[in-house]
């Protein structure tokens, strides 16, 4: 395992700059989530850490040594992309042992190697399975021991479970958060579904046109996002303009209604309850202000109701333009 540095990485196809100065400090062990829309440039990252595409400028250290001079196949980098890429023609047994037996492993070594890795993803007694007698979930597992297979320092995931319905996919990711915590193994994971990298991120890279908006905790984008770009990417509904001063973010959860008070005016346009929470429209000036709290824990109003919104100022953030 180890820390891999980024720093200053460029990459363009012809005329187009795809990344443009990336730096990311990844720890020993850290799980980075890199989010972002169609086209951003996560996959480029991927494919520049592997090996499989070149950088223009800027470099990438693996501890103390430079990726880029080492060749493609002498990077110890596990990989496993959206479409998986198994062998279709060998058993489960023989994908996991694929790398292995290329790299002139001892018979004994494979047969105990990979009986330990399907026993990590959960698939010991399917050695023997074609694999494609196998369910997508299963075959995501196959994918990720074979990627496990040679021991990697670093572990890339490209949309792994994009192909997978929703309870497989939460099941998924459960089990490679456990793996990569068991193996303490430094992880990169593109996905563009913000919920899934705030479920598995110690770090979330939130890229937009080959750039990075921000890198921080899932937490702390959620609370603190920097850009206006990170607000409504994460979801956070409300940005409210303020006359020769900066947008207000606030969180619809965040905002108190009153019949009287502080606060500045609205009017309900909308309101419906969703299980236990109650959510709700309110119009304020030209703008559709989204508020949502526990239902029955604040004051009732009707649909039509002038109302007065409020929230705590730390609640509250300037984004800058
Ligand atoms: N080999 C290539 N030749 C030309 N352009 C490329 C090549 N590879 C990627 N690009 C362009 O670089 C940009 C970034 O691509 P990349 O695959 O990294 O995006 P992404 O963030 O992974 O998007 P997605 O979520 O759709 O997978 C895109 O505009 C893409 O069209
Ligand atoms: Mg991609």
């Amino acid at each position: 395992m180890a820390a891999l540095t980024i720093s200053n990485l460029r990459k363009s196809f012809g005329t187009f700059d795809a990344l443009k100065d990336i730096s990311i400090s990844v720890t020993d062990g850290e799980f980075i989530c890199l989010l972002g829309g169609s086209g951003c440039g996560k996959t480029t990252i991927l494919r520049l850490i592997a090996g499989l595409e070149t950088h223009d400028d800027g470099q990438i250290l693996l501890g103390s040594d430079d990726l880029t001079a080492i060749p493609c196949h002498k990077r110890n980098i596990g990989m496993v992309f959206q479409s998986l890429a198994l062998f279709p023609h060998l058993n489960v047994g023989d994908n996991v042992a694929y790398g292995m037996r290329l790299a002139g492993f001892p018979a004994a070594k494979i047969t105990s190697e990979v009986s330990r890795l399907l026993n990590l993803v959960g698939l010991s007694g399917l050695m023997d399975r074609s694999v494609a007698a196998l369910s997508g979930g299963q075959q995501q597992r196959v994918a990720i021991a074979r990627a496990l297979a040679l021991q990697p320092q670093v572990f890339l995931m490209d949309e792994p479970f994009s192909a997978l319905d929703a309870a497989l996919r939460d099941q998924m990711q459960e089990e490679i958060k456990r793996i990569q915590r068991d193996l303490g193994i430094t992880t990169f994971f593109v996905t563009h579904d913000q919920r899934e990298a705030m479920a598995l991120a110690d770090r979330i890279v939130v890229m937009n046109d080959g750039k990075i908006e921000q890198a921080a905790s899932p937490e702390e984008l959620y609370t603190r996002p920097a850009t206006r770009f990170v607000a409504e990417f994460i979801g956070i509904n409300n940005i409210i303009a303020r006359d020769g001063q900066m947008p207000i973010a606030v969180r619809p959860e965040a905002l108190v209604l009153g019949a009287s008070g502080d606060g500045i005016s609205g009017k309900i346009m909308r309101q419906r309850r969703l299980g236990a929470l109650l959510e709700r429209e309110i119009k304020v000036g030209g703008q559709t202000l989204f508020q949502s709290e526990i239902a029955g824990s604040g004051v009732s109003f009707d649909i039509g109701a002038e109302v007065m919104v409020s929230w705590p100022d730390e609640k509250a953030w300037a984004l800058p333009a």
